[in-house]
């Protein structure tokens, strides 16, 4: 053994102590680390040669990196849709290393049925019935290129071939529509060979990011396609009614695919879960966990009825890894074979905090949004672009929104750190947005975060 390798053996304990020092250094400092760091221009090291055992890298990490990330597990970082890690799953996320299980396959480890658990609690979570069977991908893009996987291989059993025997090119052009896709529909589309040109987007109800179920129908008119509903869209946090498109089924065929990343959390509130009504009619629904549930990067959830198509997509057979039983092993259901026991994380969180823990989680991200809502609404020098529908606060500045002026806010609160938001562009207009999802933030937090803002 490598002499440092066998010093770091005969110290672990130690060092695991020395790490979670370290480690509850940072989260001690977490509510007033900055939100966001610009990073400087990088230097970096050369390739350590012999190495100095990991006291070395924990001292190295400390002083080059660790002051430079962002306080994106904090509760005033409200860009993109970030969630924090909970106490729960940052423990179950530090055994998940520590027992580095492989939940690919299930002959060796309980690890794949702890998933197994966990998968159908979430699912029972987000109103899914035994008819859907999920598995854990590292978030919501990767659960959309299975479900539009899986989705292409439907197509395929409509006109009799099959994709993944006979490559993309058996299907012929493909139609896939959407109102407000998310980004990551057209680089799954890109990724599965079907192609960005693929995604139509069919209008929405004026004023809104919600498809026009009618404009729908009119494209379905032209034979199967796949249908991309949102629920939850990234500027307004608009939903789709996933009813009225499943009742769509009765005169057209398609494929209906739900991008639920974080909107499908309304389902936790009963105030809210009215949003996700048909959830359940899906034919793939994707839900991450890393935004909204808050555990650790990457762990989203795949959720599909149609488990047949998607062993014929994703399974990898061979004699070594045995017989593909009645009850797949995770290998055969996803783009990775072998991969982290992400669903540990989620497992920890749901054991410690339950659904009403999550609930509450929910409903105050909620509340506090409508409440920074609220405030940039009554401030002359702020106008909101959409109404608060559930965590995202979408809005601009009152006079002359232009690129540079909106460019120049978000780079200004970025530099002050106390609150970092993301720009997008709605309806034509520059804008921010503010997306409430981790567990920490509080209504103290939304004072600062307004005062940051009246002050930028
Ligand atoms: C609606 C929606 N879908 C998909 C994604 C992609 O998520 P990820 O980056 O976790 O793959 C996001 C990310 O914000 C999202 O908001």
């Amino acid at each position: 053994m490598h002499p440092q390798l066998a010093a770091d053996l005969a110290a672990l304990p130690d060092l695991l102590d020395a790490t979670r020092k370290l480690a509850s250094g940072v989260l001690e400092g977490l509510p007033d680390r900055a939100a966001a760091i610009p990073p400087p221009e990088p230097s970096f090291a050369p390739l350590p040669i012999s190495g100095g055992g990991t006291r070395l890298a924990l001292e190295e990490f400390a002083r080059r990196w660790e002051p430079g990330f962002a306080g994106s597990a904090g509760p005033r970082y409200l860009g993109f849709v970030t969630g924090g890690a909970t106490p729960a799953s940052l423990a179950g996320d530090w055994l998940t290393g520590t027992l580095d299980q492989n939940p690919a396959n299930g002959v060796d480890s309980t690890a794949s049925d702890l998933e197994r658990e966990t998968v159908g609690w979430l699912a029972e979570m987000f109103g899914l019935g035994g008819e859907f069977s999920g598995a854990f991908v590292t978030g919501a893009t990767m659960s959309t290129v299975t479900g539009l996987a899986i989705g292409r291989e439907w197509l395929g059993e409509r006109l009799g071939v099959s994709v993944a025997d006979d490559g993309v090119a058996a299907l012929g052009p493909v139609r896939v529509l959407s109102g407000s896709a998310h980004s990551s529909i057209s680089k799954a589309l890109s990724l599965l060979g079907i192609g960005r040109s693929a995604l139509r987007k069919v209008p929405t109800l004026p004023g809104r990011e919600a498809v026009d179920v009618a404009a729908l129908a009119e494209e379905l008119e032209a034979g199967p396609a796949i249908v991309v509903a949102n629920a939850g869209t990234v500027n307004t946090v608009d939903f789709d009614d996933l009813r009225a498109i499943a009742a769509l089924k009765e005169r057209y065929d398609f494929w209906l695919h739900v991008d639920a990343a974080f909107g499908g959390f309304a389902a936790l509130s009963p105030e809210h879960a009215a949003l996700v009504a048909g959830l359940d009619l899906a034919d793939s629904v994707v839900i991450d966990l890393h935004k909204w549930l808050n555990v650790p990067y990457d762990s989203g959830v795949q959720f599909t009825r149609r488990r047949d198509l998607q062993l014929s997509v994703f399974r990898n057979s061979a004699a070594y890894l045995g017989e593909i039983g009645e009850n797949p092993d995770f290998m055969h259901l996803t783009p990775e074979n072998s991969r982290r026991l992400r669903a540990l994380a989620a497992w920890f969180s749901l054991v410690a905090y339950g659904r009403d823990g999550h609930q509450e989680i929910v409903e105050r991200c909620v509340e506090l949004a409508r409440s920074l809502g609220a405030r940039l609404s009554a401030s002359p020098g702020w106008r909101l672009l959409a109404p608060v529908r559930l965590n995202v606060v979408c809005f601009t500045l009152a006079e002359d929104p232009t690129q540079e002026r909106v460019d120049a806010v978000v780079r200004r609160l970025a530099e002050d750190g106390t609150v970092f938001v993301t720009p997008t562009v709605y309806d034509g207009i520059p804008a921010l947005r503010a997306a409430f999802s981790n567990w920490r933030t509080t209504a103290e937090d939304v004072e600062r975060v307004f005062a940051a803002l009246e002050e930028s």
